[in-house]
């Protein structure tokens, strides 16, 4: 499978399950340093509004790195997900330890949970692979759905105005050449589905979500990625505070290839 390939397939679900067999979803977030940011913003924000105990169902769940994060730590967490090979590397990373109900599923129906099941719901990944806003508003819904009055809802987006940027640097073409409307600077909605700040915000206000944080999940650090990885642990740590410092920065936000959004249900 490479891109032409994906590119040429029409049905939205099977083309999610083969965009994992071209990206390692599974060392996504692990690989170095730099990619680690992302990662340990979005664990700080969860872990501000949800304590060990707390009842979590992680929606597009991936490899599982933050239902396995969580897990380990005493939170009782239940997670979904739709593609084979991300399913495979998370079935892999589990322990008899582990109990983690892990369930095969489309994230715009999470029937099998009642309402207010949990205290607190991931949704970092589907609302950047659904291209009908019907459909992101389904996941929505349901994610507030079974989610208690008064929980936690984190919502993760790929930053239209970022991903120019960072196509830039790995391809010196990219302004002339890149897959873009080259009047509005909006990017083609592929392989992923691209959002603004000011979209992210619309979409969330119109399901009725109570915007709590707007967070730059990762800020530069992959254009900086050469450089963060180099750093000694030291100045490593104090990077990471840099970027606890700038991420809620309006002046920043949108400078950032991953969103997350924090909501109160
Ligand atoms: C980039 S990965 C992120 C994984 C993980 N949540 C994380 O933040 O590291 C996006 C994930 O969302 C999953 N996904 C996309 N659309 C989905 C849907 N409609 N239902 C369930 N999972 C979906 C993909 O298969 C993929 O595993």
């Amino acid at each position: 499978m490479d891109f032409e390939q994906l590119a040429r397939i029409e049905d939205e679900l099977t083309r999610i399950q083969k965009t994992y067999e071209i990206f390692d979803e599974d060392t996504r977030l692990s690989a170095s340093p730099a990619a680690r940011v992302e990662f340990l913003t979005t664990v700080r924000y969860i872990e501000r509004y949800l304590r060990p105990g707390a009842r979590l169902l992680d929606v597009g769940a991936g490899a599982g790195a933050y239902s396995l994060y969580f897990a380990r730590r005493g939170y009782r967490v239940s997670a979904l997900e739709l593609a084979q090979a991300n399913l495979r590397a998370f079935r892999a990373k589990l322990t008899p330890q582990d109990a983690i109900e892990l369930i095969e599923g489309n994230a715009v129906d999470l029937g099998r949970w009642p309402d207010a099941s949990f205290d607190g719901v991931l949704l970092l990944g589907p609302l950047y692979h659904l291209h009908s806003e019907a459909d992101r508003q389904r996941c929505i819904a349901e994610a507030r759905r079974v989610c208690k009055p008064g929980g936690a809802l984190f919502f993760a987006f790929i930053s239209n105005d970022m991903v120019h940027l960072t196509e830039f640097c790995y391809r010196p073409d990219y302004f002339t050449k890149g897959s873009y409307d080259k009047e509005t600077f909006r990017l083609e909605d592929f392989p992923f589905v691209f959002h603004t700040v000011e979209g992210c915000r619309a979409m969330l206000r119109k399901g009725g979500v109570k915007i709590l944080h707007e967070v730059a999940a990762d800020g530069a650090s992959e254009l900086l990625a050469d450089k963060i990885n180099a750093l000694p642990p030291e100045d490593y740590a104090q990077y990471l505070r840099y970027h606890a410092y700038i991420c809620e920065k309006p002046e920043f936000l949108g400078m950032s290839n991953h969103l997350l959004f924090v909501g109160e249900n």
